[in-house]
């Protein structure tokens, strides 16, 4: 069981992504919980207000350390065993698949979503452990960041994932891109499925994917082929394709 905590401004938002499809299947089977917490309910006034004006000056508003820490306070006495507090911001790490494989490892996920200009830096001090980014751009907030690495970290934790959706054979798989993927019909508008799927011969099926994954990897993700796990025979039907190319 991992347990998320999502600490932000638009709980409504958290609630109704994380409730649907796997990610809302795997907490109704106690997989994964995801608790929600509206910051606000700490701001500690009448208005519920958390956000104040910049020390120095400058644009925008930034969050306030009191409800945030206020909040991570009551979020903390729920989690037992380890803990991490992932701050999602486009100033951490950009987050990758050998992150979520380490994040999914935890007891307890605290993720701290910013609005405004950011969140007082002292508060950050205080609870963060890891600042995380999901790319290079910059959103209006960090609930989509955080839903984005719940759902990669989620799928990871065992049983979330049936038989059908099995983690083990995807994009990633040995740092490649999966091979393509065929169902019915058999000849769609002219377009026919590879024949070599339908020969029923399961040895020449699987060389066939494994040529797929590598020549996908080398045309749309170069990038990756780096740090590809490869066998020899990889690297011939590698080295056979770059001549093609
Ligand atoms: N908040 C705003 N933009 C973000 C990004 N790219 N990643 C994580 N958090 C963010």
């Amino acid at each position: 069981m991992l347990n998320f905590e999502v600490m932000t401004l638009f709980p409504d938002l958290v609630r109704s992504g994380c409730q649907t499809s796997i990610l809302g299947r795997a907490q109704n089977h106690g997989y994964i919980h995801v608790g929600v917490t509206d910051i606000r309910d700490y701001s500690g006034n009448r208005n519920g207000r958390v956000d104040d004006y910049p020390y120095g000056g400058g644009a925008g508003m930034v969050m306030q350390p009191g409800p945030v820490v206020r909040c991570f306070r009551d979020v903390k006495a729920r989690c037992s065993g380890s803990l991490r507090v992932i701050y999602v911001t486009p100033q951490g790490q950009v987050f990758h698949q050998k992150m979520a494989e380490e994040f999914a490892k935890e007891d307890n996920l605290i993720f701290l979503c910013g609005h405004y200009e950011g969140v007082d830096e002292r508060a950050l001090e205080a609870i963060v452990t890891d600042y995380v980014s999901i790319g290079d751009y910059v959103l209006t907030g960090g609930e989509l960041p955080a839903m984005v690495m719940i759902d990669a970290i989620a799928r990871l934790v065992p049983g979330v994932l049936g038989n059908r959706e099995s983690a083990e054979f995807e994009s990633f798989h040995d740092n490649l891109l999966e091979y393509p993927q065929y169902t019915r019909p058999e000849d769609f508008e002219g377009r026919k499925v590879p024949e070599i799927l339908l020969s029923g011969h399961h040895a020449n099926i699987d060389r066939w994917r494994r040529e797929q994954e590598i020549r996908r990897t080398l045309e749309r993700r170069p990038d990756l082929m780096e740090q590809a796990d490869l066998t020899e025979e990889d690297r011939r039907t590698l080295r056979r394709l770059k001549e093609e190319q």
